[in-house]
């Protein structure tokens, strides 16, 4: 058996296990004062170093085989979240356990095993793919080096991988640049999966696509989960590429989860005022096609962000309690979560 068509017929899981969470995540950016900025502060400046508290003290569970989409306007956090899930920025506070093992205490071969199974796919396939790498190695490469096929069989093992994300193999010696965008995306793709993982984070991974495309590429993200029992933490700034492809929406604002609910519900009847004000849409007449307009009200800088909700700035309900007190996340309902002093009400 191939070892593309063993990672189909792997056995299923623990159930009771979820897949990845995350206690108390926070990452924080330092951003130091530069040689110039010290200068300035010599001569009488009061410069200090810059803090952004990208993300805030984030908690979230993610079941074996879920989609989770996860929402929010630029900056933030959701990149930075999706990086500290990939392993890419360890968390400054909290911790990330994969399969019940908290990843940060793993050594040696178990931690480079966890780190495979957390893939991460970009935005722009042009910038994250070596310009100067034949596909064939581009997809090949990872999986030669972690032993899970060895050189002799690796043009096998890349062409059946380029077949699963709809490529032909004929093309496998060529470069990145002779390939059109979505296809670019699928390489991309097609390298994450060489080396068999078990949960794909997207990040804004049809964000550059034009839209038919785009539906292609969703549709192939859907069919791989089907394939490959695959989870996907699925990040995106637009509430309709989630809405049809997540079984669960994660809002997040300037750092912080402010509500999480199954995908119907929440587009049913969102709880949070920022969800609301994210799902105010523009009617439209010719297609049944939702759009989403921006919300009202500038995003406030997260190097200085607003005391108690960070919402209050722009929420047409914030009271004087708003701005003093942090809500907390609870559950409002079974599976639902939201983060809004008004639930306390009543
Ligand atoms: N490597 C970094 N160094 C410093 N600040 C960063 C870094 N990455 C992200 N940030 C800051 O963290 C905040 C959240 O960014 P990001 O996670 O990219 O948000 P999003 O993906 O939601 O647009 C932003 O204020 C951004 O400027
Ligand atoms: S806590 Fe207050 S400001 Fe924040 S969303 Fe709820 S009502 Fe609005
Ligand atoms: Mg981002």
């Amino acid at each position: 058996m191939s070892a593309v068509a063993e990672q189909t017929a792997r056995s299923e899981t623990d159930p009771t296990v979820p897949i990845l969470e995350l206690r108390h995540v926070s990452k924080r950016f330092v951003k130091r004062l530069d040689l110039a900025a010290k200068i300035a502060n010599l001569v009488g400046a009061t410069l200090r170093d810059e803090i952004v508290q990208a993300v805030d003290d984030v908690s979230l569970t993610v079941a074996d085989g879920e989609v989770v989409g996860l929402v929010g306007e630029s900056g933030c956090g959701k990149s930075t979240l999706g990086r500290v899930v990939a392993g890419v920025h360890p968390a400054t506070t909290g911790t990330v356990h994969f399969r019940d093992r908290e990843v940060t205490s793993l050594r040696g071969p178990e931690a480079r095993d966890a780190a495979l199974k957390i893939q991460m796919i970009f935005q722009d396939p042009m910038s994250s793919l070596n310009p100067r790498m034949r596909v064939k190695d581009i997809v090949g490469e990872a999986a030669v080096v972690h032993g899970l096929v060895d050189a002799k069989g690796v043009d096998d093992y890349v062409a059946q991988t380029l077949m699963r994300v709809g490529l032909d193999p004929v093309y496998m010696r060529r470069y990145p640049h002779q390939f059109s965008g979505g296809q670019r995306q699928r390489i991309g793709i097609a390298r994450a999966l060489a080396v068999q993982p078990d949960f794909l984070v997207c990040d804004e991974s049809v964000a550059a696509l034009d839209v038919s495309i785009q539906a292609q590429v969703l549709n192939l993200f859907m069919k791989l989960r089907e394939e490959l029992n695959l989870t996907y933490l699925f990040i995106s700034h637009d509430l309709g590429v989630v809405e049809h492809l997540s079984d669960r929406v994660v809002i997040m604002y300037l750092g912080r989860v402010v509500e999480t609910a199954p995908t119907e519900a929440l587009f049913d009847a969102p709880n949070h005022p920022y969800t609301q004000a994210l799902l105010a849409e523009i009617p439209r007449l010719d297609s049944r096609k939702r759009r989403f307009v921006p919300v009202k009200g500038e995003i406030p800088s997260p190097l200085d962000p607003p005391t108690g909700c960070h919402f209050h700035p722009r929420c047409p309900h914030a009271t004087a309690r708003c701005a003093a007190e942090q809500p907390v996340l609870r559950e409002i309902a079974p599976g639902r979560w939201s983060a809004c002093h008004l639930n306390d009400a009543g």
